[in-house]
């Protein structure tokens, strides 16, 4: 049997959150619960972050109350602090995520923190989720590139992943927020941060700004890692990272990972019509 590969679909949230028209609640709705039927075991939402800070993910309530729950699929939204964690909670989200930055540039501009200070403002979160048996996922940002800093030395990625690690955060998900990693740097990046978190609980999250995405993959693939987000469309970009693009596009990974002889479990047909869906959001 062919081995499994994950992938974290972040299209209604990573894909969408940068785009400049408001699209309504109902159009988000649709493309979630779409997504719902494609096969992917955990989708990414919505964010409960300041709408000052992210306009598009004001409406992330409205976008909970409306979906369709598939068994199976687990709901998964950001929360940068415990007013956006008691948020979640109360729209009912399966799985919490905080999201650290590994250089202070880039956690300045997202957070409105240092690196330490975000830290303390998601001890608690991660306290509140023990407690209430909600999962917390961890996600370090500019894990090879900031757009303020310059490259990311890997220990530092190393540093935050294990505070992450020590928080409870069950999967620590890597990001290289503007798309500028190669193979080698990748590499040194997942060579540190394994001497701390093991690869099983690792995840991938590229975006595809260079058209290297692909090849960041496999070269995660070769140090152990099974677990790769992407966003249907190839859509997306974070609003606090100057020159960031898509996420690295579902339908490409799933096509490539599947040409490499690894299983995803994902029905094709129905990651096309979610990938011409979210397209479609973004062109009207
Ligand atoms: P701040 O301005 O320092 O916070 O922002 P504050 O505590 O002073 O609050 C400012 C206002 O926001 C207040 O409202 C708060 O109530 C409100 P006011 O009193 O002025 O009316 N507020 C909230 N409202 C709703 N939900 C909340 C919330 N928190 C405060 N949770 C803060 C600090 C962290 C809130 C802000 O910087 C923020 O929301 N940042 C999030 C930015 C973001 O979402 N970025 C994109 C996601 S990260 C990403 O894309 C990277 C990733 O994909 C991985 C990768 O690619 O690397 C994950
Ligand atoms: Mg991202």
């Amino acid at each position: 049997m062919a081995e499994h590969i994950e992938i974290f679909e972040m299209g209604p949230r990573d894909g969408l959150q940068n785009e400049k028209r408001l699209i309504p609640a109902a159009e988000k709705i649709a493309l979630v619960d779409l997504l719902s039927t494609a096969g992917f075991r955990r989708i990414e939402v919505t964010s409960f972050v300041s709408p000052k800070w992210v306009p598009q993910m004001a409406d992330a309530a409205e976008v909970m109350a409306g979906i369709t729950r598939a068994p199976g699929v687990r709901y998964a939204v950001l929360t940068p602090n415990m007013k956006g964690y008691d948020a979640a909670r109360a729209a009912a989200a399966d799985e919490v995520a905080i999201f650290a930055s590994a250089s202070e540039g880039f956690s300045r501009a997202n957070l409105n923190a240092s690196i330490a200070e975000s830290l303390e403002r998601f001890a608690p979160v991660a306290q509140a989720a023990a407690r209430d048996a909600v999962p917390v996922r961890g996600y370090v940002s500019v894990v090879t590139d900031c757009p303020f800093d310059g490259p990311t030395p890997p220990e530092n990625v190393a540093r935050v992943a294990a505070a992450l690690r020590d928080m409870g955060c069950y999967e620590i998900s890597l990001g290289d927020t503007i798309g500028q990693g190669t193979p080698e740097t990748v590499d040194a990046m997942l060579s540190a941060v394994l001497d701390e978190v093991p690869a099983t609980r690792l995840a991938g999250h590229f975006h595809d700004t260079a058209g290297r995405a692909l090849m960041n993959i496999d070269a995660s693939i070769a140090r152990g890692v099974r677990v790769f987000d992407a966003a249907v469309g190839g859509l997306g970009g974070c609003p606090y990272a100057p020159g960031a693009k898509g996420n690295v596009a579902t339908e490409r990974v799933a096509e490539y990972l599947a040409g490499q002889g690894f299983d995803t479990g994902l029905d094709m047909g129905i990651v096309a019509r979610a990938a011409d869906m979210a397209r479609g959001m973004r062109n009207v």
